[in-house]
């Protein structure tokens, strides 16, 4: 079954408890956080401060996304937040070895997510190191955006790549996911898929959890 990451970015931020409740109650599997600075990428949104805050009402994983630049400047106090998986994105850090050393040391899951124009390949010389690599199937930044289809490609030659290197590394797909492009995403080869519109925007938030895990 796959893993299923509900993104807050889509939530009501006015009132984030009943999200916390709805999704502790659901099916879902982690809680999927989006942090963006205003440099990485064109949009900020919240940092370690709303996380602490939803780290009292969430009870499941914490899967920090980090669209940032310098994460070492902040990996421990979002540990300290309350996250249990770091991912930083290969495009925002020069040193992205150190970075996951860093957040390993921190006790915490390692990610990097790759851009849609950044090719697999690069995390060819990392990739038995890391927990996690998060495909980007949009260009990230904003939520309800348009899977780019070419991400399928990127799947399956992560699949491949891990399978070649013996990684244990799980591959989250974050980016216009939805439950009608969801099977064709697991059947290339993801563990988890992260979805903010395609869970909070549906009549039923619950019930839509409930559809991508039964998938
Ligand atoms: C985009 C974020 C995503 C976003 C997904 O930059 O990383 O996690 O919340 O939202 P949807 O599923 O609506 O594309
Ligand atoms: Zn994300």
């Amino acid at each position: 079954m796959p893993i299923i990451a509900p993104s807050i970015l889509t939530a009501d931020f006015l009132h984030l408890d009943d999200a916390c409740k709805m999704l502790n109650e659901s099916k879902a599997d982690w809680f999927h956080l989006d942090v963006m600075d205003g440099r990485f990428v064109p949009n900020i949104s919240f940092g370690m401060h709303i996380i602490k805050q939803i780290r009292k009402a969430g009870t499941k994983f914490f899967d920090v996304h980090l669209m940032i630049l310098e994460p070492e400047k902040f990996a421990e106090e979002f540990k300290d937040a309350g996250a249990d998986g770091l991912t930083v994105h290969l495009e925002a850090c020069p040193h992205l070895h150190r970075n996951i050393q860093q957040i390993k040391s921190l006790g915490l899951k390692a990610g990097v997510a790759i851009n849609p124009h950044s090719p697999v390949m690069l995390l060819q010389d990392i990739i038995t190191d890391l927990d996690l690599v998060l495909v980007m199937s949009v260009n990230p930044g904003f939520g309800g955006q348009s899977f780019i289809p070419n991400s399928i490609n990127k799947i399956k030659d992560l699949k491949a790549l891990i399978n070649k290197k013996g990684s244990s590394a799980k591959i989250e797909v974050d980016g216009g996911v939805s439950l009608q492009n969801a099977k064709e995403i697991l059947e290339a080869g993801a563990d988890v898929l992260v979805a903010g519109n395609a869970v909070f925007g549906s009549a039923d938030p619950k019930r839509t959890i409930e559809k991508f895990k039964m998938l």
